[in-house]
């Protein structure tokens, strides 16, 4: 099993690329079942969750070829199979999102319930009864879920979410795009994940308004064709090295990021002693010596507070002066990342949902292991700071979400390599 080792200390100066977003990319993909048409993704993270949701399309009769750059083709000429079994769906949750496609363009799909990360009980009731706003009829048993449009296909309906859930909008326009006449959706989230696929929907020939906002309108196709679409810029990543380069005091550019698309995040950077500033095409981050500040956050639906930005934030609250008080609203068991850092000297305590964190001046180098994606990252961006060696178990998890990451790491200056022995 592969372990990265982190000699920490050195200020991380130069470049970071930032590549495109895991998350948005894994539904771009999905939509590429909507149509019998080819569907280029330029801009796409090469990942280990990418692979598998192009394993889970070849099953279903898709053809997935990489191109040159970070290009990616896919090509749904003909629909193979309606079913995503247990093994292709339980690494991780974005899978779950063909169901809606397979449902919109076949009539009928059955699909397993999905895994993902263990931050929370994470159930998809949402994302089913969305579906069943337009008109599917869907049965839960022993642990897949199959669904049936009626004999016309799926049709436009009004889409109530009581939570704005991220992927459950997703999968909403996913199959709204491919049902009859207009679909609502109220309540929908606002990440930029959304809009990006709103986008790449619009050119496929289904126009989506309102992507962004809480109200969103898809005027649904009989038929969609062929789009090229650039994958929107990975936000998480951006904040993932916003706080490395933050954590060690260095001076980066980071390639590629949106200012626009973390706005909470820069305003808890810059309250916490920071200098963060939109760049020539990115975002610079900085810090030059003086010690940062405690600041509070709160996770919430975007605009807010990212909940998958908490842990790293957590990282820097560490070495903070004065006390941090770190709440997590979306997912109820994310503070796995807690009890590792405290393995490099941090003063952290967990109550709940709130999670107080006593800055220290220092922190120390420590064997970890990675529990969940974007924990694990927060103990590589903790190791970097920290004096001494760090070794960061069970990678697997940071390779899911993050292209190159020593390789990133290591081209601004940080002893980080990685060992498979
Ligand atoms: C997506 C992201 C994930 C991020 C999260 C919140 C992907 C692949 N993952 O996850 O990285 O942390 O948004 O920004 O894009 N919920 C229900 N019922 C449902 C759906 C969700 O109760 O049917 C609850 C969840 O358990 C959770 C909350 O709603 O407590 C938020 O989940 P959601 O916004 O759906 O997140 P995901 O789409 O799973």
């Amino acid at each position: 099993m592969d372990r990265i080792i982190i000699q920490g200390g050195a200020r991380l100066e130069g470049r970071i690329p930032i590549s495109g977003a895991k998350n948005s990319a894994l539904k771009l993909m999905a939509a590429a079942l909507l149509t019998d048409e080819p569907v280029t993704l330029a801009n796409m993270p090469r990942l280990a969750d990418s692979r598998f949701m192009g394993h889970l399309l070849a099953e279903l009769g898709v053809s997935v070829e990489e191109g040159d750059g970070a290009e990616l083709r896919l090509h749904a000429a003909t629909i193979a199979a309606t079913y995503a079994p247990y093994d292709l769906v339980r690494k991780m949750r974005a899978t779950f999102n063909v169901l809606g496609p397979l449902l919109a363009r076949e009539g009928h799909a059955r699909v397993s319930l999905p895994g993902g990360c263990a931050i929370g009980a994470r159930p998809v009731d949402l994302h089913l009864k969305a579906l069943e706003a337009l008109g599917a009829q869907i049965e839960v048993s022993e642990g897949y879920v199959d669904a049936k449009a009626p004999a016309g296909g799926l049709v436009g309906g009004e889409i109530d979410l009581p939570f704005a859930s991220v992927g459950a909008t997703e999968h909403a326009m996913l199959a709204a795009a491919l049902a009859r006449g207009e679909s609502v959706i109220e309540n929908a989230a606002c990440e930029p994940e959304i809009a990006d696929l709103a986008a790449m929907l619009t050119a496929m020939g289904a126009p989506v308004e309102g992507a962004g906002s809480s109200t969103i309108r898809i005027q649904g196709q009989s038929r969609l064709k062929g789009v090229r679409h650039h994958v929107v810029g990975d936000r998480i990543e951006t904040a993932t090295y916003a706080l490395a380069v933050a954590a060690t005091g260095g001076d980066c550019i980071l390639d590629g990021a949106q200012w626009a698309h973390n706005k909470a995040l820069w305003r808890a950077m810059i309250d916490a002693g920071v200098t963060v500033e939109p760049a020539d095409q990115g975002v610079r981050v900085a810090r030059n010596g003086a010690r940062l500040q405690a600041v509070d956050i709160e996770t919430q639906p975007y605009p807010g507070f990212p909940t998958d930005a908490q842990a790293q934030f957590m990282a820097l609250m560490t070495l903070a002066e004065g006390t941090s008080v770190i709440r997590e609203t979306i997912f109820e068991n994310r503070f796995m990342h807690a009890p590792e850092l405290t393995r490099l000297g941090a003063d952290i305590s967990v109550h709940g949902s709130e999670a107080v964190v006593r800055g220290v001046p220092r922190l120390r180098g420590a064997p970890v292991m990675a529990t969940d994606l974007r924990a694990s990252v927060s103990l590589v961006i903790a190791g970097l700071a920290a004096e001494g060696e760090t070794v960061v178990n069970r990678v697997y998890h940071l390779d899911r979400g993050f292209e190159r990451l020593e390789a990133k790491l290591s081209g601004c200056g940080a002893h980080i390599e990685r060992r498979s022995d």
